[in-house]
């Protein structure tokens, strides 16, 4: 299985180093490319640095997740992930920012995140939609509306409590782990209601 992963400008870039992560912990070919707004959060949120067109994959996934993950620039629109004709199983963005699901909601790409999504749409891949914003305003509803009658799943970072977190690594694990089911990817990172 072979996933496109985008990190787009919203808080919770967590959820998007775990998820790639999980991923390829669970065997699954990634290519990940991220929103030239992670040199402002990353540092925010996760401390250290982080160039998106040249990242430090070792700091940010650990060195032995960052060697199996293929990394393209957010600037490199004529990269393989671009493409329609180049196989790919899903397009993830996580986390997703509402001005990233306004421009694709309305097609217009600016870089290569936003290209995945478009071609995702136009080729039926399976395309999932992570935001992080509340509240949402009339603007961002619409455009999730839009997005999901066009074929996307929008997934919000919203973690249940029913497994009874207790860490904030239980929290982020339960985005994951609905992202992954949604993906097919056979992973148990949560206590599942039974
Ligand atoms: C520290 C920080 C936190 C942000 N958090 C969010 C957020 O949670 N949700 C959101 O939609 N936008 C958030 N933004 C705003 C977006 O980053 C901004 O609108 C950006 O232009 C989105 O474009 P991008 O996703 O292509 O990077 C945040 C920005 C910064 C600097």
């Amino acid at each position: 299985m072979r996933i496109a992963v985008g990190i787009s400008g919203a808080s919770g870039t967590v959820y998007g180093q775990r998820l790639v992560q999980r991923l390829v912990e669970a065997g699954v070919e990634v290519v990940l490319t991220a929103s030239p707004t992670l040199a402002q959060l990353v540092p925010a949120e996760l401390g250290g640095t982080f160039d998106p067109l040249a990242p430090d994959l070792d700091a940010f996934l650990g060195a032995d997740v960052a060697a199996r993950v293929s990394y393209r620039r957010p600037d490199d629109v004529g990269a393989d992930v671009a493409s329609g004709s180049f196989r790919l199983d899903g397009v993830v963005i996580c986390p997703a920012s509402t001005g990233f699901l306004g421009r694709v909601s309305v097609g217009a790409s600016t870089n290569l995140l936003e290209r995945m999504c478009e071609v995702a749409l136009k080729e039926g891949r399976k395309l999932i939609l992570v935001p992080r914003e509340t509240p949402l305003s009339e603007i961002a509803l619409n455009a999730m509306l839009v997005l999901a009658r066009a074929g996307a799943v929008i997934l919000p970072a919203s973690p249940g409590f029913y497994h009874r977190p207790a860490s904030i690594d239980d929290l982020v694990d339960f985005v994951v782990q609905k992202i992954l089911d949604r993906l097919g990817v056979d992973v148990d990172l949560v206590r599942r209601w039974s």
